[in-house]
């Protein structure tokens, strides 16, 4: 059977996302040893090795056992089975079986691109990269408090789940009476901008009064002032909502396809006004109540995969304006790429 157009884009797309940076862990949760992690469908042994992070295939080039298994030694990683060591570029440096023979030159793991940024883990499978690592304000800003939500994997793509957290028009029917008011539905134009890594737009919605934001709770629905919202490609997303009195709300979600419909998104909330930590997991309840409407919905979206292929779902202009600038992007991706690139 023939493939449609979308099938052949989204698979193109999945290959082309190899050379693209994605987030693993949660940089504070890589300590002293190794750690596995998946990346669009590659096992990945991640580790700190003499200060530096380390990205290796989770495969041991003697027996094929996983790296992750393993443990941080000095100078390396040393493979669990037969204790056979790499250093921070895979290169073999220690065959405890033969201490003094020479070590073979194949002797080497594949090792990936590998960076910390914002509090991640970041791995590209194929670099050069093509869009560079998203910054986030908050987190260099000592004025701001950062705060983790909890990892969390949903059974969609992570285009899904990146529309999903740009899409305005569900806030009343998926968030009714948390975030969004069933009789006030409408949504207003947004112009959508696009430069080099980012898709942007400004838009204040109404929203539920929220005591986390500072609101009255027994009031009607709040007009907030317009949030921007930054959509950096290929999967991460940051919104910066301001609440007056220069206090923001910040949010950050950096989302990596584990596998073409398996998605682990990580986030930090960050606010500069009631600083208080014990305040903090009253965010954390917030998202996570936030997130688990969205995640019904979004793992019951067929394909899902998005479709990027525009004539395969219907659109409203002006409503649904970020879906269609999102879509038309990796669809560009999709379309430009040759395999082996
Ligand atoms: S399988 Fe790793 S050292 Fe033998
Ligand atoms: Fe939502």
């Amino acid at each position: 059977m023939g493939q449609s157009l979308d099938e052949i884009a989204e698979e193109a797309l999945y290959q082309r996302s190899r050379a693209m940076w994605h987030p693993v862990a949660f940089a504070d949760d890589l300590d002293d040893q190794p750690m596995a992690v998946r990346l669009l469908d590659e096992a990945i042994a991640i580790a700190r090795i003499d200060g530096d992070v380390v990205a290796f295939k989770d495969l041991c080039i003697h027996r094929g056992t996983a790296l992750s298994l393993g443990t941080v030694v000095d100078g390396g990683l040393q493979c669990a089975y037969h204790g056979w060591t790499f250093d921070s570029t895979g290169a073999c440096v220690r065959i405890p079986s033969r201490p003094e023979g020479s070590i073979p030159r194949k002797a080497k793991v594949q090792s990936y691109a590998v960076q910390e940024s914002v509090g991640l883990v970041w791995v590209c499978l194929e670099p050069p990269a093509e869009f560079p690592i998203p910054s986030y304000r908050p987190w260099d800003d000592t004025s701001f408090r950062t705060v983790r939500i909890p990892l969390y994997d949903w059974k969609s793509s992570a285009a899904r789940r990146v529309e999903n957290f740009v899409d305005f028009s569900h806030f009343p029917f998926v968030h009714a009476g948390v975030l969004g008011d069933p009789n006030k539905p409408e949504i207003p134009d947004h112009p959508v901008r696009r430069d080099a890594h980012t898709i942007s737009f400004d838009l204040g919605v109404e929203e539920v009064p929220n005591e986390l934001k500072g609101d009255d709770v027994g009031d009607g629905p709040i007009q907030r002032m317009p949030s921007t919202y930054t959509v950096s490609m290929p999967y991460s997303v940051q919104l910066d909502q301001p609440l007056g009195d220069d206090r923001h709300f910040q949010l950050f979600m950096a989302s990596a396809p584990l596998g073409r419909k398996e998605t682990r998104t990580f986030s930090w909330c960050s606010r500069n006004y009631d600083l208080d930590a014990s305040l903090d997991q009253g965010f954390v309840d917030f998202q996570t109540v936030i997130l688990d409407q969205d995640r019904l919905v979004v793992e019951s979206q067929r394909p899902e995969e998005l479709p990027v292929d525009l004539s395969e779902e219907l659109h409203i202009k002006g409503v649904d304006q970020v879906s269609i600038e999102y879509r038309r992007w990796l669809l560009e991706l999709a379309s430009s790429f040759t395999p082996g690139s």
